[in-house]
């Protein structure tokens, strides 16, 4: 078998979840686990633990981001949070366009696009969520969704830039389901993204995309997922609560 160019990347997103302590504890918990593993780990914690989080994280595989941030510069947006503030506590990365964000706060692609460009400007890793609803997988729309949100999500972002993205595939209808979609629905769902990208950038971009599957991934079906020849990554959020859970997930090959 060929070796992927590409690195393995496993992301645990916290969501609404943990208090500062919480995220020291699990943090101390993780580190000894993780020590050996041959994947880069990942954690995008809420925007309040991210400095007692990177302190904590020093000197280990662990690398801390956030989960959201506002497309301004700085400004009088009351309760937002500007990229520089991210880096200002050490985050190295932040989840853009979550499922969650664009639906239950809205969030369309262009927001989301220009929420991309800021991060990538400024110094911020990305990984860019898409994914489908039940209706338009059922409707047969997958494909146009994904393209869709992928060139939308990302126009005007450069080569150079592309360097700086991950992309994370979330089928909606998988999140907090309990109900993945299978290794050869991701696959298939994976390497159309993958192709998009190389016709929207060059085969070499897409080459060296990281693309993370996310959606009720647990240690038992980790492995399988893993296998597939473009899924490159996990984003992990219920099985990502648990320090022990998630390092299963990450050690997947043991
Ligand atoms: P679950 O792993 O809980 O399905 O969540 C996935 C997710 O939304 C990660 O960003």
């Amino acid at each position: 078998m060929t070796q992927s160019p590409r690195p393995v990347v496993i992301a645990g997103n916290w969501k609404m979840y943990k208090t500062i302590a919480e995220s020291v504890d699990f943090i101390k918990a993780l580190v000894p686990l993780v020590q050996e593993s041959p994947s880069q780990v990942l954690l995008a914690v809420p925007f309040t633990a991210i400095k007692s989080a990177v302190d904590e994280a020093k000197g280990s595989r662990i690398t801390i981001g956030a989960q959201n941030m506002n497309d301004a510069s700085d400004g009088a947006f009351t309760g937002e949070i500007a990229a520089r503030m991210l880096i200002d506590v050490g985050a190295e990365f932040v989840i853009l366009g979550h499922s969650e964000r664009r639906h239950l706060f809205k969030e369309s692609n262009t927001f989301i696009n220009r929420k991309v460009k800021r991060a990538l400007s400024e110094g911020l890793k990305v990984i860019l969520c898409v994914g489908e609803t039940l209706d338009q997988l059922d409707q047969g729309k997958t494909h146009e969704v994904l393209k869709e949100q992928l060139l939308e999500s990302l126009a005007e972002v450069s080569m150079e830039q592309m360097k700086s993205v991950t992309l994370a595939y979330e089928p909606v209808w998988a999140v907090g389901s309990d109900c993945p979609a299978t290794p050869l629905q991701a696959q298939e769902a994976h390497h159309f993204c993958r192709d998009c990208i190389a016709k929207a950038w060059n085969p070499e971009v897409a080459e060296h995309l990281v693309i993370q599957y996310g959606g009720s991934v647990k240690p038992d079906n980790a492995k399988e997922l893993m296998a597939q020849k473009d899924i490159d990554g996990l984003l992990v959020g219920g099985a990502s609560l648990s320090a022990e859970t998630f390092s299963k997930i990450v050690n997947y090959q043991d």
